[in-house]
């Protein structure tokens, strides 16, 4: 079969996607901060915040009159924006869905049916566990579709719970039947966790049990070419991109590019990978302040150090910094540069394969 290539916008409900290229969500990591730097860079045609639970909004709303930290920055920014709220009740989640699309205004809500944490499936039946209750996905696809119209409202499954019990083409008929407006698979079971590779050939299969909406592929993409491969080889309309972008905001537009037939642009040059790192974390402590701030960014500064010479020795040292001053400091100590990258290209083979083996997530 031929496939249009560049892929053509998506349509989304009524909003054009384009590039066809998504941010994917990631609890702990897709913050308003996150965000406004992948949205500097480009390339993402939607952006998504992490996953927020519609029973802690609605006990939030309730007892504080707050609404959940994971919210921060979704009123202000700028759109396109899918917000991804979870739970197993629909009633629940389409009171959340009525605020989410008409107060904030979101482009989207996402609902997830994919995460495989015990907290969210064992002891909330929420997540990739409704996978095996495709009733009850249809119910909460159609009260959200019903509390959110005219917002579109997206679902993010797995394969199926486990490898023995794969249904996504089955559950992709009940999520467009139940009136979703386009269907992400993250092309792994829940079982699997992240263990081995995406399974592309599944997710491209699924296109054929789904009548109009489209199909967005996930999974392992770390590179534009891989995003032209995925384009070219499996019948996806779009695709999402996960834990490749953490360390690597610049990767949606690298891919956007590659999609217009362009000159993929060259991987930032050390300095400027630090100055964006540098430029998160302001963003982080102005939200957080600089104690709690400097905590959360040290995950992300290992992201952005993933893949370099020397990463481990920034790891460590970064792991502690409880400080601006800390953190500065390491960044200045640790953090590679230009003149080290250059010198380790002199190291012997084996060295550099161990620090490109080096997995930080
Ligand atoms: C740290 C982390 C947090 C995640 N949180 C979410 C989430 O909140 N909602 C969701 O649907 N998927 C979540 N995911 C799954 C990703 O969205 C994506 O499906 C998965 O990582 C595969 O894509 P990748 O290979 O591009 O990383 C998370 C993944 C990671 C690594």
């Amino acid at each position: 079969m031929s496939r249009p290539f560049p892929p053509p916008p998506i349509h989304i409900g009524d909003l054009v996607v384009d590039p066809p290229i998504l941010q994917a969500p990631m609890a702990g990591f897709t913050n308003a901060a996150f965000r406004q730097i992948v949205r500097g860079y480009g390339g993402a045609g939607l952006l998504a915040t992490e996953m927020v639970n519609a029973r802690g909004f609605v006990w939030l709303d309730e007892h504080e009159a707050e609404h959940p930290d994971r919210l921060w920055g979704v009123a202000e920014e700028a759109r396109p924006l899918a917000v991804q709220i979870w739970d197993n009740d629909p009633e629940t989640m389409a009171k959340v869905g009525r605020r989410l699309a008409h107060e904030y205004r979101v482009s989207v809500v996402d609902i997830n049916f994919g995460c495989p944490v015990k907290q969210v499936t064992e002891k909330a039946h929420s997540g990739s566990y409704l996978l095996r209750e495709p009733n009850r996905m249809s119910a909460i696809i159609s009260h959200l579709v019903e509390a959110c119209y005219p917002t579109p409202v997206t679902a993010k499954i797995r394969l199926g719970c486990s490898p023995e019990s794969i249904n996504c083409n089955e559950i992709a008929k009940v999520v467009e039947e139940a009136g979703a407006s386009a269907l992400t698979v993250h092309g792994r079971t829940a079982k699997d966790f992240f263990r081995g590779n995406a399974d592309w050939d599944r997710i491209s299969e699924i296109k054929h049990h789904l009548k109009k909406i489209p199909l967005i592929g996930n999974g392992d993409l770390d590179s534009a070419d891989k995003v032209v491969a995925a384009f070219k080889n499996y019948d996806v309309d779009g695709v999402m991109i996960a834990r490749a972008s953490l360390g690597r905001p610049w990767l949606f537009s690298q891919a956007a590019a590659a999609l217009r037939g362009e000159k993929v642009p060259p991987e930032p040059d050390l300095e400027t990978q630090r100055d964006c790192m540098l430029n998160h974390y302001r963003l982080v402590v102005e939200r957080f302040g600089e104690q709690k701030g400097t905590v959360l960014m040290r995950k992300f500064a290992c992201c952005y150090a993933q893949g370099k010479p020397g990463a481990r020795h920034f790891r460590t040292h970064v792991a502690h910094v409880i400080s601006p001053e800390d953190f500065l400091h390491v960044v200045d100590e640790y953090f590679p540069r230009s003149q080290d990258a250059a010198s380790s290209n002199e190291l012997p083979a084996n060295e550099l394969a161990a620090v490109d083996s080096e997995n930080l997530s």
